[in-house]
């Protein structure tokens, strides 16, 4: 019986940490890694060695966080990934986990188990608006998103779409919840609906109480609303860390990609 490659990688690897924590040398190394991280609020392109595919994984990962834009270097990269094929397939890999682990579950089928969706670039796509105005906005143009936002015109990720369309057949209930203002409720709703978003149990647009608060706090908070209710959230699926961290987060979290944004 002999160990896989990277199982063995994995042993020797330890093995390293181990022996470089007995000699004390290990205690140095968070030294390093804290000269490496960015300031609060640092531009990524402090990072000019980075590889753009580097720091696609670092971002997606959540190590590279509070980022407020993406690498010039990498905006052409950005832009193939997004309208390429391999922001889909990565998109296929999630909506696949989500549904083999959606059809594992023993449900209760009482109507009370949800699963949570975020929209933009979760159920809805902005990528004509991104595609249009580039994959390095800075700073982001809220004017001109919002008029965006206001057409009513974004496309599903199909991926997501064949996920919400599954949860449903196995009478899973679906709750949107995003970072969209109360004031685009109706637009967001005839979007949902015009792309094949056609029911929900609840759409939480983030009210003007929540204004100042992070995403991760509002959509905490939301989460918690909806448990108290008598919910429970059985799935979570958002581009941002913050649709996935927090509290409340739901028994699962998956993460779609995307490397054009991060809110906190
Ligand atoms: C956003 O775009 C509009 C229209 O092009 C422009 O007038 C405005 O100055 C921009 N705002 C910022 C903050 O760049
Ligand atoms: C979800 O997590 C809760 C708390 O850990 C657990 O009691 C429950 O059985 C889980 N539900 C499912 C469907 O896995
Ligand atoms: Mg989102």
């Amino acid at each position: 019986m002999g160990l896989e490659p990277f199982s063995f990688f994995l042993f020797l690897a330890t093995l390293a940490l181990v022996a470089a924590t007995s000699r004390g040398t290990y205690l140095e190394i968070p030294h390093q890694i804290h000269l490496l991280r960015p300031k609060s609020g640092a531009r990524t392109n402090d990072f000019p060695d980075l590889s753009c595919l580097s720091w696609r994984l670092a971002v997606e990962t959540n190590n590279i966080i509070g980022w407020k834009t993406t690498p010039e270097k990498c905006e052409g990269y950005l832009g193939h990934y997004m309208l390429g094929q391999q922001y889909r397939e990565d998109s296929e890999a999630v909506a696949y986990e989500a549904i083999v682990y959606a059809q594992s579950l023993e449900l209760a089928g009482d109507g009370r188990e949800i699963w949570i969706f975020d929209i933009d670039e979760t159920s809805l796509s902005n990528l004509p608006y991104y595609a249009k105005h580039g994959f390095g906005v800075e700073p982001f143009n809220s004017t001109l998103f919002n008029e965006w936002v206001n057409k009513g015109e974004a496309p599903s990720l199909p991926e997501s779409l064949k996920l919400y369309k599954k949860l449903l057949s196995l009478g899973i209930k679906i709750v949107f919840l995003t970072g969209r203002p109360e004031d685009q409720r109706s637009v967001t709703e005839n979007n949902l609906k015009n792309v094949g978003f056609y029911t929900w149990e609840n759409l939480i647009l983030k009210g003007s109480s929540y204004s100042g608060e992070t995403a991760v706090v509002y959509k905490s908070s939301e989460r918690k609303r909806l448990e108290k209710k008598g919910y429970r959230i059985i799935g979570n699926i958002g581009d941002q860390w913050s649709d996935l961290l927090g509290t409340n987060a739901g028994n699962r979290t998956f993460k779609l990609p995307d490397p054009m944004y991060y809110i906190s």
